[in-house]
């Protein structure tokens, strides 16, 4: 057995103050109310700093700062508001290394992920949108679109910076400002963009962040000011902003939680699709959105895939996540964690079999094995509801009619995934699968000229594309 000598990164690259405020019409600002928060390292559960949790008057200050920002920032040529975007762009490419240490420090995924995921995929959006600032009559919503005007955006801590570049950066280019509240477990990042914009003199009050956990995310959905809203998060969340601004005429996207199928039939190159499974649910220990966390493999390889996704998984490393050969980190808080114990535990209770591979747990902080359940029944708890943890749910179809309604058979449809080397029968697996986003022997794939979003309870409207500017427009 080969041992790994451990390669942590170096934490000095990033400066975390003790405390930070709130970031208003361009300055750094106390908050009118008195409570603060510690954002932890879910890895070690230690402190890394207190943040504000902004008060209604604090929301209210950020949207008139937004408000005052957009009549500037809307009537710019769409040449000048480009600049801008790409000065942020090339900041954070500059920044990557130390974003992705903050970013692996105050969410707790791995290291290898925040610097060659998240942080590549952030730079890219933002190029990709400051592209779009000067196109935007060419975009298919006619010769001069008009911007909405203040975006209140809420994001939640899986993918945190990520997230606020989805947000932010078509937001921007179409010409709207910016009220973002990041996750109560993981605001840095956000606050550390918020030192960019100053970097990159984006004009004050075009780009506001606002930390808090729930009421301060209801209080910028209901602000009166607030002319679009932009949700990532739960369904249970999601359905309240949809209640909250109905009968408004605020615009509203909701990007919500999924149940994704990813389908092994027995024509697919196995050692392929077994990489395809690990990466679609083990990746950021299963706090994805689109996850491939109901397996659905053909019954003829039922046994030779799980032999050799037992043994892949085997080989994953848990444990620091900013050791750089760390391939599972930590879960990002106690709750999240309780919920996958919870679930996990539901699985036993209705019959489903479960293993998890030898693999020591830290003594501190917030961790769970990966783990597979077999004989899973579509009736299942562990078959019906988003874990949004490192657990994988598996279930065997016979004929591809029956892989495309057991995969349709969820409330959510966000993605899917389909390992097959016929051609035809991904067109015809796609044609049918209810969900967003369909990948083929691959997944987990981000890329910002794609479309994303969901079908059903996994939300509406879409982000990245040309698609995603429809968004933040008014047609
Ligand atoms: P959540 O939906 O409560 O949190 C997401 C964001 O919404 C956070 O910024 C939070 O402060 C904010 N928020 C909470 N209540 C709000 C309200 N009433 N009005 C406005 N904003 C509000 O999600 P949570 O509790 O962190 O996770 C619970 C479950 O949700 C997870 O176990 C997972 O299944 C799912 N989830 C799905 C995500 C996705 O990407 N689709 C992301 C995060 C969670
Ligand atoms: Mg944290």
């Amino acid at each position: 057995m080969f041992e790994y000598a451990p390669a942590p990164e170096s934490r000095e690259i990033v400066d975390i103050k003790p405390s930070y405020g709130l970031f208003i019409g361009g300055e750094w600002v106390d908050s009118q109310g008195e409570d603060h928060h510690k954002t932890i390292n879910p890895a070690s559960e230690e402190v890394l700093a207190e943040v504000a949790w902004a008060t209604e008057a604090d929301v209210d200050r950020a949207v008139q700062a937004a408000r005052t920002a957009f009549t500037t920032w809307s009537a710019l040529p769409g040449s000048e508001r480009a600049k801008y975007i790409f000065r942020i762009a090339r900041i954070i490419q500059e920044r990557s290394r130390e974003l992705a240490v903050l970013e692996t420090l105050d969410n707790g995924k791995p290291i290898r992920e925040s610097r060659d995921v998240d942080l590549p995929l952030v730079a890219a959006h933002f190029f990709y949108y400051a592209g779009w600032a000067d196109k935007l009559g060419y975009a298919g919503f006619g010769s001069d679109p008009r911007p909405l005007g203040v975006a209140g955006q809420v994001i939640p801590w899986n993918f945190p910076l990520l997230m606020l570049a989805w947000k932010i950066a078509p937001a921007l280019a179409c010409g709207n400002t910016v009220v973002l509240k990041p996750a109560e477990t993981t605001p840095l990042t956000a606050l550390a963009f918020a030192e960019i914009c100053r970097q990159a003199d984006l004009p004050p009050g075009v780009v506001n962040i606002v930390t808090g956990a729930g009421e301060t995310g209801a209080a910028l959905v209901n602000h009166p000011g607030v002319d679009k809203v932009a949700f990532t998060g739960s369904t249970e969340v999601g359905r309240m902003i949809a209640r909250s601004v109905a009968g408004t005429r605020k615009k509203l996207t909701l990007e919500l939680g999924g149940k994704a199928a990813n389908i092994v039939f027995e024509d697919a190159a196995l050692d392929q699709a077994v990489e395809g499974i690990v990466n679609g649910i083990f990746f950021n220990q299963g706090h994805v959105c689109c996850a491939g966390s109901r397996l659905l493999v053909q019954e003829s390889v039922a046994d030779e895939v799980l032999d050799a996704l037992k043994r892949r998984l085997s080989t994953l490393r848990l444990g620091d996540p900013m050791d750089k050969n760390t391939d599972i980190g930590a879960i990002n808080s106690a709750a999240q964690l309780a919920k996958i114990r919870e679930l996990s535990e539901a699985g036993v209770t209705e019959g489903a079999e479960r293993w998890s591979p030898p693999c020591p747990i830290p003594d501190r902080g917030f961790w769970f094995p990966p783990t597979v359940f077999t004989g899973v029944a579509q009736s299942h708890r562990i078959a019906r509801e988003e874990i949004f943890g490192p657990v994988l749910s598996v279930l065997t179809f016979r004929t591809p009619a029956e892989a495309v309604e057991k995969a349709n058979n969820t409330p959510y449809g966000l993605s899917a995934g389909i390992w097959t080397e016929k051609g035809s029968r991904i067109l015809w697996m796609a044609d049918r699968l209810r969900a967003g986003v369909v990948w083929a022997n691959t997944f987990n794939r981000f890329d910002p000229t794609s479309p994303f979003g969901g079908f059903k309870e996994s939300g509406y409207g879409r982000e990245g594309g040309r698609h995603g500017l429809e968004a933040y427009l008014a047609v």
